[in-house]
Parts: C-alpha cells; sequence; structure tokens
C-alpha cells in the first residue's frame, strides 16, 4: 500500500485520532504535557512487556503517539481516555494500555506496535 500523509496540526493536546494504512486501524495521539511527564516517570519493572518511553516516541516529538489500533489480545479495539493508565481500556477482556500505549494489564501480552513512520515536518509524518 502507498504510504498516508497525516496533517497533526488540527489534533489537539488529549486528542486521539483514528486513521487507516493498509486496511489496520491506527492511533495517532497528541499526549498533554502531563502525560508526557507521567509516562516518562513510570519503572520498567511495572509494565508487562518492558519498554521505554524514548522507545515510543521520535526524539524530538515527545507529544505524539503513533501505534496499531488493535488490541494485541485478541484484537478488539480499545478505548480511549478509560482504564487506570491514561490511555486506553479493551472492551473484550479488560486489557490496559497506557497513554504511549504500553500493556498495562493483560491478558494482552505485548504492547501496542508501533507501525513504520516518519516526521515530514512538526506537523506532518508519512505512515508507510
Ligand atoms: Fe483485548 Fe482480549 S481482545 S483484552
Amino acid at each position: 500500500g502507498a504510504p498516508l500523509d497525516v496533517d497533526l496540526s488540527p489534533i489537539q493536546d488529549g486528542q486521539i485520532v483514528n486513521v487507516f494504512w493498509r486496511g489496520k486501524l491506527i492511533f495517532v495521539r497528541k499526549l498533554t504535557e502531563k502525560e508526557v511527564t507521567d509516562m516518562k516517570a513510570v519503572p520498567l519493572s511495572d509494565m508487562i512487556d518492558p519498554a521505554s518511553f524514548e522507545s515510543r516516541v521520535k526524539k524530538g516529538h515527545d507529544q505524539w503517539l503513533v501505534s496499531y489500533g488493535n488490541c494485541t489480545h485478541l484484537g478488539c479495539v480499545p478505548i480511549g481516555h478509560s482504564g487506570s493508565y491514561e490511555g486506553w481500556s479493551c472492551p473484550c477482556h479488560g486489557s490496559q494500555f497506557d497513554a504511549v500505549g504500553r500493556v498495562r494489564r493483560g491478558p494482552a501480552p505485548t504492547n501496542l506496535p508501533i507501525p513504520p513512520y516518519a516526521f515530514e515536518t512538526d506537523t506532518k509524518i508519512k505512515i508507510g
């Protein structure tokens, strides 16, 4: 499939936008400053699939999460801004993900994967 350009300029702090690339749901989320601070402070020992904050975002673009949008358990779509970790909760079996898509409560075994993408400007990404 062709790469997908996403204009980030209309996305507000805290907002999650759903896009589709190669038939797959992708979340584009602009974290608030508080969410960035909170996510940087989570100890790796608290995670099911330990991943640093820096591994979940692009350098110099701390406020942006781009992840696939299907639960890594059985593929349901987690609901944003719900659960106990400033992220998502899955309506199917209760998995919870934090604001950068790290699984924090199972049964999901792994974090929401990050698709290939790059910043073209500060307000535009290309997925793919
Ligand atoms: Fe999400 Fe099972 S599909 S918890």
